[in-house]
């Protein structure tokens, strides 16, 4: 890898301010600049953030898509030009994965690339966004589509800043954590099947640290994704075109829901594949698994999603995906669990009865 980031994790017995302690365990110059979520603004629970905007050294973004754009990325560059940021200054950027990859981003491209600090503050950040030095925004209605490869300086995690997340954002985490445990760890699809409904991130430490660990040891084994850090997309491939089709629809598709479906399609797909019975069963059990939690945590917009997501309309999204190559569409499949194989080839005949015997029945 090109450059191996500092991991800190705040110890969850500490009594600090969120975050501070961290920044004090780095033991090395602190950022002086910072990009926020705006969302800490109003309720202000990193209180020394406040001490830094009143002195003009922090820049409030807006998390969401509709943020991560070039246009809002001038912004950040321009206020940096303006403020006089140097090239010996750090930028520490603090949020979810809307806000670590615009701000990443900026710092990355600012005088060809600042010291930079990734700061996750949402579950999905923590274990995946967060990790692994994609930086970038959306362009042309193309999510993410403009963008880097490095390695922020410094990866500062302080998992108590979790407990304001809302069921959805803990959803969206859950899932991408589900994912590393069934691509790459199986012990931890083990411990977390055992949920009978989705913890509060405060009851999940050690699976958090787990689940963030997959992500390191992915990235760290295959920074340019040329092959084993692909297995990462297991899921997303379906799971982007149901939010490429909810998008055209105008509707609201949490990104956990998304990639839950995908992955519940892509393990029937999966188990449809293998000739070991074992590995069939535990296959099929995990995407049970999943569509249980899927349902306990949003019933109503499940069943609307898969009423409303035509298959040939998925499908012609599955064709325009970027990881595809001359062959068609290239899935992400699992061997059995805590196993993946890349680069495997979906026709649409595959697709369309693993999605009716992973959904028809819902
Ligand atoms: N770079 C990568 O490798 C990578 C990997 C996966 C996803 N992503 C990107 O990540 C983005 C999704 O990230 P996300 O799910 O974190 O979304 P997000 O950044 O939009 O945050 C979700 C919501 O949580 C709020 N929030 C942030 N921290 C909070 C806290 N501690 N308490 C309460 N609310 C809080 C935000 O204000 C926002 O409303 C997508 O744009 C996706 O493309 C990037």
């Amino acid at each position: 890898m090109s450059q191996k980031p500092t991991y800190i994790t705040v110890p969850s017995e500490s009594t600090g301010g969120l975050i501070e302690a961290g920044l004090e365990a780095v033991k090395r110059p602190q950022p002086h600049w910072y990009i926020v979520d705006k969302f800490f603004q109003q309720d202000q629970p990193i209180d020394w953030v406040s001490d830094a905007a009143n002195e003009g050294r922090v820049f409030w973004l807006q998390a969401g898509e509709a943020s991560k754009s070039l246009a809002c990325t001038e912004k950040v560059l321009d206020w940096l030009v303006k403020r006089g940021a140097k090239r010996d200054e750090i930028v520490g950027v603090i949020g979810g994965g809307s806000v670590l990859d615009l701000g990443l981003f900026a710092a990355s491209i600012y005088q060809r690339g600042l010291e930079k600090w990734s700061i996750p503050t949402t579950l999905l950040a923590t274990v995946d966004a967060g990790i692994g030095g994609k930086n970038g925004v959306n362009f042309l209605g193309l999510k993410n589509y403009i963008g880097t490869i490095i390695q922020p300086d410094v990866v500062l995690s302080d998992y108590r800043i979790l407990e304001t997340l809302n069921a959805v954002d803990v959803l969206n985490g859950w899932m991408e954590m589900i994912k590393h445990g069934l691509i790459a760890d199986s012990e931890l699809w083990q411990r977390m099947k055992s949920f009978e409904s989705i913890p509060r991130p405060q009851s999940m430490h050690a699976l958090i640290d787990a689940a963030a660990a997959v992500k390191k040891r992915l990235v760290q084994s295959d920074e340019r994704e040329k092959g084993l850090r692909k297995s990462l997309n297991f899921g997303h491939t379906v799971g982007h075109a149901l939010e490429s089709v909810a998008a055209a629809q105008k509707k609201d598709l949490p990104h956990g829901i998304a990639v839950g479906l995908g992955m519940v399609c892509s393990l029937h797909w999966s188990a449809n594949r293998t000739s070991d019975d074992t590995n069939r069963n535990d296959l099929i059990e995990a995407a049970n698994r999943i569509r249980h939690w899927l349902l306990l945590e949003a019933p109503e917009q499940v069943k609307s999603t898969l009423e409303s997501s035509e298959l040939k309309a998925l499908w012609s999204c599955m064709q325009m995906d970027k990881k595809n190559n001359a062959q068609g569409v290239q899935e992400v499949a699992l061997t059995k669990i805590g196993h993946a194989a890349w680069n495997q080839h979906l026709s649409f005949t595959e697709f369309a009865n693993s999605w009716s015997s992973a959904h028809g029945t819902l």
